[in-house]
């Protein structure tokens, strides 16, 4: 990308496509079995005539309509749940805020609206297999556009080892980073790395396409009390779960 290019990424707001390359595969594959469902020709196997055809264009539509629903959950889906799950906490305007795997700052920033005094800040580890462009100065970038950068803190940490100190954040979100945590045990220790630095009373607001039940189950045996909100079908893709557990003195 020449420097006016990349000037011209830098001066807009984007929060990103989530799963870029799952999404990018999803099409080819479905575009591939759109052409084999034009050449196949029918299979016979000892008299049992196979619609390869048939079978190829059932493929080739499930990974198409796949892909469209994950890219409109990128591009709208996902700031309507934003503001559902941001909606879950009654917001005072002093809080401390954590957003773990905050990538463009979806949550971080929206967050940051609701606040006056309180500090909003967002972790990540910037993997650009789980969202497009996903560098800290996009981030950074918009926050100002967002006029919010005197409210963030954005740093490059990873949630199963973070460096704050216990009893720290009034609300800690996060949307679709967990499950990137490839093993049980990884997942387990970011949820008792949230309820460590989460303060007396203080709310996580996790919200997931899957693993959801074990969040739940590792944050109940830390003696939260939990609440399984959704499953929403229409605006999330893949389906989106919230977790809500508040840590009780
Ligand atoms: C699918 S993106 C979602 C970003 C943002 N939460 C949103 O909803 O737009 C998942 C993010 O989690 C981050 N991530 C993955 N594993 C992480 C970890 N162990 N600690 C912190 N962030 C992580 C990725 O780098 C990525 O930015």
């Amino acid at each position: 990308m020449d420097e006016s290019n990349n000037r011209k990424t830098m001066n807009k707001i984007s929060y990103g496509i989530d799963a870029p390359k799952v999404i990018r595969n999803l099409f080819l594959v479905g575009i591939i079995f759109l052409v084999l469902a034009i050449f196949l020709p029918a299979i016979t196997i000892s008299k049992v005539q196979i619609q390869t055809a048939q079978i190829s264009f059932t493929i080739a539509l499930i990974c198409i309509i796949e892909a469209a629903l994950m890219l409109l959950y990128s591009l709208v889906g996902k700031f309507k749940h934003r503001d559902r799950m941001l909606k879950l906490h009654e917001w005072k305007g002093n809080e401390m805020v954590l957003d773990v795997g905050t990538g463009h700052g979806l949550l971080m920033i929206g967050a940051a609206k609701r606040l006056t005094t309180g500090k909003s800040l967002g972790i990540d580890i910037w993997k650009n297999s789980d969202l497009s462009n996903n560098t800290l100065q996009q981030t950074e970038q918009n926050a100002v556009l967002e006029n919010v950068s005197d409210k963030i803190k954005i740093l490059s940490q990873d949630i199963t080892h973070t460096t704050f100190r216990d009893n720290y954040f009034d609300v800690v979100v996060s949307n679709l980073c967990l499950h990137n945590i490839y093993n049980k045990e990884g997942r387990a220790t970011a949820c008792k790395e949230i309820y460590r630095i989460l303060k007396d009373n203080g709310v996580a607001i996790i919200s997931d396409f899957k693993h959801t039940g074990d969040y739940k189950k590792a944050f109940e045996s830390q003696g939260m009390n939990v609440e399984k909100i959704g499953i929403y079908f229409i605006d999330t893709f893949p389906p989106l779960t919230i977790i809500r557990a508040k840590k009780i003195r």
